[in-house]
């Protein structure tokens, strides 16, 4: 019995959060087409973090790669006095069962990061004690630099930011859209020469990231596991479902991210 029970244990304690894979399996509607989203199933994107300062303020979200560190937008100026909500998703619960909000140590912006430009939207924030990892509370993979994401793709973003832009809608609830990814080509055409090699762009059929969002995913599953392609970056100023937002392109910025948090 004892053997026995050694045996179960240690098969309990022994399962692995794989990064992409939440043990809540999301579900999107359709794939249709956070702004004309949809409530996400509580748990299902255990990456997603929401970064608040000190009063509580939700300002960005972010996506948890492992566990001591948290990728957002370099745009949301984090500094080491506000904190990281894991496990989270009516955030303004504090009780809530399994939201845990935790500290920051470092916060590392990219040296190319430009404020004027928004190029290279990137920073990564070391929490300062590693996350615990459980069924609502687990990594996302990062996409590889010789991936390829195809104009088309249908990925997801998530988040907290406004669900109309002309009220001040913020939801309490994590939000959810389905979008399609755009060639450079054919995002230029809504945002001419502001866009770069380092960003990506996705939408403008149907649904938007919009403020408050910023910081946190944009998703797309590859060999059954979501990969972190985008990180919430800018857009219409109006969150219009019909203009692609831009996000910072993962691909590119992948080895200034493994080369980052390898030092620190
Ligand atoms: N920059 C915004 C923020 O700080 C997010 C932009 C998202 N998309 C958009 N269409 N405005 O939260």
């Amino acid at each position: 019995m004892a053997f026995l029970w050694f045996l179960s244990c240690f098969t309990f304690i022994g399962v692995t959060y794989g990064c992409g894979s939440p043990a809540i399996t999301p579900v999107v509607t359709g794939y249709t087409r956070i702004v004309d989203g949809e409530e996400a199933i509580p748990g299902s994107w255990p990456w997603q973090v929401s970064l608040q300062s000190g009063t509580g303020w939700h300002f960005c979200g972010g996506s948890l790669i492992n566990e001591n560190w948290v990728v957002t937008a370099a745009h949301c100026g984090v500094s080491t006095e506000d904190f990281v909500i894991v496990g989270a998703h009516n955030k303004s619960i504090k009780t809530e069962v399994g939201q845990i909000s935790m500290s920051i140590a470092k916060v590392i912006t990219h040296p190319k990061w430009d404020r004027f430009t928004v190029n290279y939207d990137v920073s990564v924030v070391k929490l300062a004690s590693p996350a615990h990892f459980n069924s609502k509370v687990s990594p996302v993979c990062l996409a590889a630099a010789s991936d390829y994401y195809p104009a088309g793709m249908m990925c997801v973003t998530t988040g907290w930011g406004r669900t109309r832009a002309h009220r001040t809608s913020r939801p309490d609830k994590l939000q959810q859209a389905a979008l399609p990814l755009l060639s450079k080509a054919s995002c230029m055409e809504f945002w001419g020469n502001k866009i770069t090699d380092i960003m990506i762009c996705a939408g403008a059929d149907g649904a938007s990231s919009c403020m408050g969002d910023s910081g946190g995913p944009l998703v797309c599953q590859k060999n059954n596991v979501w990969n972190l392609v985008g990180i919430v970056s800018w857009g219409s100023g109006t969150c219009s479902i019909n203009r692609p937002g831009v996000y910072a392109r993962v691909t590119e910025l992948r080895s200034w991210i493994d080369e980052t948090i390898a030092a620190n």
